[in-house]
């Protein structure tokens, strides 16, 4: 493997612990505006630097995220179909390399339709794009579709998981099922679950918390994230089961206190908000002090985290990295994929 290539894949699952989460908001490609992603600028700003890795099109890697961000991209490169059209699966590769380049991409993703009428086309552009892909030192993560008349069971996601690990796929996307691990033994390459229709938080962390159990590096979420009504509070709970080796309880722990700060913080702002403004200045200019304090985060006491600064969700009391925990996620072998 190349340098590059690793050192992309090192970007999206993190070496020290064998782990990702990968925050999906590429629904649009063939959903159009789906509900509570309608404008992915507002939903992808605050969740930013709770992920690893970003999935989404260059569409909307253009026109909503920022370009300074060390967040790695990785960018869906297939579609053509949507969700009122004849076949789901009739996807090609939609974006050039030379496309994925100057978007900067960490990895490139693609989905197969395994068992489908499109099955020959998707899988075939598959290899085509590893090949391509390979050639820059990109990796390629590979989508395994499932839909109506697709299966959803081990046996099927085994024969697909394993079909787009042949192709040369680096990592797998693939959904959480019975029997799991079966999926996760016969697939020689990193799998990464979706995390699916939305969910209560509670089901959603549950199934984090098993597909890392199964052997997953992590999950791949979209809507059990943004279709919260607490998206931030979501993502950190689950980061802490990815990250900080939380079980569900303490995830969901969490997730739960950080909805409580969270509508301190609103009913803390509403107040300042309503204060009158008392400002003795006979200009009525405005009092500098309290422009000052209110511009600087760092002076609020709710200090948001710095883009570069993850958080630590660890449920330790101290916050503090817990080393043990990290050096033996969920006391399961490490993942030598
Ligand atoms: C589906 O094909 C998309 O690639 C999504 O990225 C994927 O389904 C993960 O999102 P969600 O967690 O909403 O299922």
């Amino acid at each position: 493997m190349d340098w590059g290539l690793k050192n992309r894949l090192s970007s999206i699952i993190k070496p020290h612990n064998n782990r990702a989460l990968m925050l999906a908001v590429d629904h649009g490609y063939f959903l159009g505006p789906t509900e509570k992603l309608e404008n992915p600028k507002k939903v992808i700003a605050p969740l930013l630097k709770y992920c690893d890795s970003l999935m989404l099109t260059r569409g909307v890697q253009r026109t909503s995220v920022a370009p300074e961000t060390n967040t790695p991209m990785v960018l869906r490169v297939s579609g053509g179909s949507s969700i009122i059209g004849d076949d789901l699966s009739q996807e090609d590769i939609t974006v050039s390399i030379q496309d994925a380049i100057r978007l900067n991409a960490s990895a490139l993703a693609m989905s197969i339709f395994v068992g489908s009428k499109y099955e020959y086309q998707t899988v075939v552009n598959l290899g085509k794009l590893v090949s391509e892909a390979e050639s820059y030192g990109i990796p390629v993560l590979a989508v395994t579709a499932v839909g109506k008349e697709l299966g959803k069971d081990a046996r099927y996601l085994s024969l697909a998981c394993r079909m787009a690990a042949e192709q040369g796929a680096h990592i797998v996307k693939t959904y959480y099922c019975e029997n799991f691990e079966k999926v996760v033994q016969s697939c020689p390459v990193p799998i990464i679950v979706a995390g699916g229709k939305k969910i209560p938080e509670r089901d959603a962390l549950q199934l984090t918390y098993n597909a890392i159990k199964g052997g997953a590096v992590g999950v791949d979420m979209g809507r059990n994230i943004w279709q919260s009504d607490h998206p931030v509070a979501m993502i950190r709970a689950v980061r802490a089961i990815v990250h900080g080796n939380a079980n569900v309880d303490q995830a969901f722990k969490i997730y739960k206190q950080l909805i409580n700060e969270e509508s301190k913080n609103k009913k803390n702002s509403n107040k300042q908000n309503k204060k009158p403004n008392n400002n003795p200045n006979k200009n009525n200019k405005p009092n500098n002090k309290q422009k000052k304090s209110n511009s600087n985060p760092k002076k609020n006491n709710n200090k948001p985290n710095t883009q570069n600064k993850k958080p630590n969700n660890n449920p330790n009391k101290n916050n503090k990295p817990n080393n043990k925990q990290n050096k033996k996620p969920n006391n399961q072998k490490p993942n030598s994929k």
